[in-house]
C-alpha cells in the first residue's frame, strides 16, 4: 500500500513537472514569434528608425530595449537623444516610429 502511494507521488511529481517544462517552451518560443511577426508588420519607417537606433543609441550607452518604455515615455526621450546623437529630426521621428510601436 505504501509503495503504491509513492509511485503515485513519484507520477504526480513527474506530470507536475512536465506541465512546468512545457509551459516555459510556450513562453520562450513567443518572444521570437512576437519579433517575426513585427518584422512582418513594420513599415519602412520603422525599419529605417530600427537601423537608426541600432546604430546611433548605443554609443554613450548600452541599446535599451523599445519595451523598457511606453510610447508617451518615448516621446521626450528620444527628443533629448536625436540631439545628443547629432541626428535630424526626421530621423528622430524614423527612431520614435520603431521605438513607440
Ligand atoms: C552623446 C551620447 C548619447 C547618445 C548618442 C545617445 N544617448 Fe541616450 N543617454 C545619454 C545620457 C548621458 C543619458 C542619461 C542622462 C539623460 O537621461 O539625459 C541617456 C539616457 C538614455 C535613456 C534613459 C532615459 C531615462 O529617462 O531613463 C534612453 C532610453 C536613451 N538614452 C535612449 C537613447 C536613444 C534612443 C538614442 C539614439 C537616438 C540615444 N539614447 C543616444 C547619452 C546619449
Amino acid at each position: 500500500m505504501k509503495k503504491i502511494q509513492s509511485v503515485v507521488a513519484i507520477a504526480i511529481v513527474f506530470m507536475l513537472a512536465f506541465a512546468c517544462a512545457s509551459k516555459q517552451a510556450t513562453t520562450s518560443t513567443s518572444p521570437i514569434k512576437e519579433q517575426v511577426l513585427s518584422q512582418m508588420t513594420m513599415s519602412t519607417e520603422q525599419a529605417e528608425g530600427k537601423a537608426l537606433f541600432e546604430t546611433n543609441c548605443a554609443k554613450c550607452h548600452k541599446l535599451y530595449d523599445p519595451k523598457n518604455f511606453s510610447a508617451e515615455e518615448w516621446k521626450p526621450i528620444v527628443e533629448r537623444m536625436t540631439k545628443k546623437a547629432r541626428l535630424a529630426p526626421e530621423q528622430g521621428a524614423k527612431i520614435y516610429a520603431y521605438v513607440s510601436m
